[in-house]
């Protein structure tokens, strides 16, 4: 163990060889963070000191897993603020677009508060992102930054803003398995298991979730089915969120990297609730072709048979008590998955088979994923 692998915080004492050695572990960081995973980051990061909370330092492997979750929160902001720019609403807390009347009313089909809370969302993730980064800051270690990645195309529909984007949303795959998941009683993928689909057809080809150009605001079947898209792709994107901070807060080691981990992790939970209860109000659509890409969607009626029960039913918005971690053990309900291991790569894989990072560069992935692997390289101390 070597005192390198710490980060000053803020508050240490800064007696000239301590400042001198601040200088020293924070080029190191940047040296983490730059040249990538493929370095020796898993024997830097094995050999990262037991951190004490007396003395006010925190690990590698906690800057490792914050600087991933401020990725994280950038891409969620990115995407949030697209969503508020057309169908939320645009003010000084969450200023940008002028919203798309026709887009916001059909996605107010799912709930007549779906502008504010789209809004409520875009702010917290904005502020995930800033406390996160600015905390790292405190702490001596870098902040993330993803600016130079933000070349993606805006929507060319009025209300929203030209400008470069670092999420894609108008070509998803949105995976709807957190519906059934969060409704069995008996499945969990922590014990092997593959939950099945809510809306089979979001979940192949591409989908746009918001108006590409004003074209797509005048069929009113489409336009709804625009609306739907986002209403489940909220929920999709918040239950990662609910997952991911569960997962990573198992192999922090500093006491109040644990407080923030939890905090946020909280909220996300709370936004996948909201979303998970809008989301079963889609109205029903049949075969609904997208003029542009001839892809069709279908979302059924989930209360009806063949669906319906226990793993369709639409107001079962709480979580099933369901098997953990053994199934000898009585069901329990509970946030799931949660197991840790490979969990920032499992994230980064989710978001990337979601089609958010269509059209991003080669250069965006392999930042991505160096940040991804050294969060998965943190371990509890
Ligand atoms: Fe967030
Ligand atoms: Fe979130």
């Amino acid at each position: 163990m070597t005192k390198d692998s710490l980060v000053p915080t803020a508050s240490s004492q800064t007696t000239e060889s301590s400042s001198k050695n601040g200088v020293k572990r924070r080029s190191f960081l940047k040296g983490l963070g730059v040249a990538g995973a493929a370095l020796s980051a898993g024997s830097l990061l094995a050999t990262a000191a037991k951190a004490s909370e007396r003395t006010g330092l925190i690990t590698v492997g906690d800057v490792a897993i914050l600087r991933f979750l401020a990725a994280a929160e950038i891409l969620e902001t990115d995407l949030w603020q697209q969503y508020n720019e057309l169908g939320g609403i645009q003010d000084n807390e969450v200023p940008g677009g002028s919203g798309s009347p026709a887009y916001t009313a059909a996605i107010a089909q799912l709930d007549g508060d779906m502008a504010q809370y789209i809004h409520d969302n875009t702010e917290d993730e904005l502020t995930h992102e800033v406390f996160i980064n600015a905390y790292l800051v405190s702490k001596g270690a870098e902040a993330v930054s993803l600016d130079q990645f933000r070349t993606l195309p805006s929507s060319r529909a009025t209300g929203a803003q030209q400008t470069g984007r670092l999420t894609n949303l108008m070509q998803l795959t949105v995976d709807t398995t957190w519906f059934t998941r969060y409704r069995s009683r008996t499945q969990n993928p922590d014990l092997g298991d593959t939950l099945p689909q809510a809306i089979p057809t979001l979940a192949v080809g591409q989908h746009t979730a918001i108006p590409r150009t004003d074209d797509d605001l005048q069929d009113p079947n489409f336009l709804q089915a625009i609306g739907n898209t986002a209403g489940f792709h909220f929920a999709t994107i918040e239950q990662g969120g609910s997952s991911l901070y569960p997962q990573l807060a198992q192999r922090v080691t500093s006491l109040e990297v644990l407080r923030i981990v939890l905090s946020i992790g909280g909220t996300e939970i709370m936004h996948f609730q909201t979303w998970s209860d809008k989301a079963g109000n889609a109205p029903p659509l049949t075969d609904v072709l997208d003029p542009v890409t001839g892809i069709s969607v279908t979302f059924p009626n989930l209360n009806a048979s063949p669906l319906g029960g226990e793993d369709f039913q639409t107001n079962l918005i709480m979580p099933e008590p369901t098997a953990f971690l053994n199934r000898k053990l009585p069901a329990c309900s509970i946030i799931r998955p949660t197991q840790t291991r490979g969990a920032a790569m499992g994230a980064l894989k989710a978001l990337t088979a979601d089609g958010l990072f269509v059209g991003q560069s080669r250069a965006f992935f392999k930042f991505m994923h160096t940040l991804a692997v050294e969060a998965d390289l943190a371990v509890r101390e």
